[in-house]
């Protein structure tokens, strides 16, 4: 029979030790009244719970309990509920990221496409795996679930900015080039390709999908 006593996965440290001081954890009057307005166009204040982490994320560049903390004290709401919508959200980021945070998208159709083809391109070509920051400061990889993009998959996201639809290691290539020249990729929207021709040769037969997709979905590539 299982241990039901035995810890699965590790609980976060309970009172980690803050990386803001006091004196910076403060809203200025300006941020405490937006956080009001957000406040009042919901029936209850746990409803502005994302708008207030994400005002909190631009301040302070990512949300450490005690950011998360003062998020929820402002809004009146518990810290329980501030904290479960953090922690649930890869968009909302836990701790320091690097200035571009790569979100490879391996979720059901860009896993199908060769997401995790991308992701591991991207983890041997940075030297990174997922979840880790490159020495430089620049880059951060998170394998994320669905951005809502599975008709030009796969793709990935810069920052919770743009997306770079239908990837290919030319494309990975071509993006990174560019954000190390600090050129973010331009905003595409894109629809469903309605024929061949718009898929600009990245859809991949079937019989070629067998050889191409040989990654195992796990981060192994980097030892
Ligand atoms: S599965 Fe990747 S965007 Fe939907």
């Amino acid at each position: 029979m299982a241990d039901i006593t035995k810890e699965i996965s590790p609980l976060p440290d309970r009172t980690p030790e803050p990386v803001f001081s006091k004196d910076e954890l403060v809203f200025t009057d300006e941020e405490k009244a937006r956080l009001a307005r957000y406040k009042a166009q919901y029936p209850t204040p746990e409803g502005a719970v994302m708008r207030g982490l994400w005002l909190a994320q631009e301040k302070f560049g990512f949300l450490p309990p005690e950011v998360i903390r003062l998020v929820a004290d402002e809004l009146g709401i518990a810290y329980a509920q501030a904290y479960g919508v953090a922690t649930f959200y890869t968009q909302y980021y836990k701790k320091k990221m690097g200035r571009y945070v790569l979100d490879v998208c391996t979720c059901f159709s860009c896993q199908l496409c060769g997401g995790y083809d991308m992701l591991h391109y991207l983890e041997e070509k940075l030297g990174i795996h997922k979840g880790e920051t490159t020495e430089d400061g620049l880059f951060t990889i998170q394998e994320v679930e669905c951005l809502g993009a599975c008709g030009s998959a796969p793709m990935l996201q810069v920052t919770n900015g743009p997306y770079v639809h239908n990837l290919t290691t030319e494309k990975l290539d071509a993006l990174i080039d560019s954000l190390r020249e600090g050129r973010m990729p331009p905003f595409v929207s894109v629809t469903l390709p309605q024929d061949e021709q718009e898929l600009d040769g990245n859809r991949r037969s079937d019989a070629e999908a067998t050889e191409a997709y040989v990654t195992p979905p796990v981060s192994e590539t980097v030892k």
